[in-house]
């Protein structure tokens, strides 16, 4: 009787240290795999989620143009002008399937870019009719990427 409860409780704490230790261990690994996971996620975004902010950002810039808010415009076309890429992985996909063509496709992208910037620095002057023709160049940087390759870049990436 006595030696069974000396013996457990000195075996005890160390089964439970173990455990614990064990348990701890483990989350640990959990959670580096979790972060290393959402690393890569991160990494890979995917071009409709950039696209899908690169409305959002233009939305917020029409706004900004129509309530005649700068800091608004500027912010919104610096975030257009810096979106973020959609990862490796989708991108040598799309420059396999497009092939010679990538260099159009880069090139309406830079338009996007460039146009974007022009509109960021208008906004800082406070220059409304300059950052409206940017605008309309921006947006036809926009359409015509979606004119000439959105279906086929679509299927590219995406192939059923
Ligand atoms: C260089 C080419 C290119 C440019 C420039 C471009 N897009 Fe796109 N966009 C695409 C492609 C390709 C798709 C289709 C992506 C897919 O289906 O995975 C797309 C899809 C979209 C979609 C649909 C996303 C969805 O959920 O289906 C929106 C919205 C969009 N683009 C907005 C914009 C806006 C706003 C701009 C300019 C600020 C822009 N795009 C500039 C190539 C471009």
């Amino acid at each position: 009787m006595k030696l069974s409860f000396l013996c457990c409780s000195l075996v005890m704490p160390v089964l439970s240290f173990t455990a614990n230790f064990a348990v701890a261990h483990e989350t640990q690994i959990v959670q580096k795999t979790k972060v290393v996971q959402e690393a890569e996620v991160i990494q890979e975004k995917g071009l409709k989620s950039v696209m899908q902010g690169l409305l959002k950002d233009t939305q917020a810039l029409t706004e900004g143009i129509f309530l005649e808010d700068y800091k608004k415009i500027e912010a919104a076309a610096k975030n257009i002008a810096n979106h973020p890429t959609p990862g490796t992985l989708t991108m040598r996909k799309v420059m396999a399937g497009l092939g010679a063509e990538m260099g159009v496709f880069k090139g309406f992208d830079m338009k996007v870019h460039d146009t974007a910037l022009v509109i960021a620095n208008s906004a800082s002057e406070q220059n409304m009719s300059k950052i409206i023709s940017g605008y309309h160049q921006m947006i036809d940087g926009c359409q015509s990427c979606h004119a000439q390759f959105k279906p086929r870049v679509s299927k590219i990436i995406n192939p059923d």
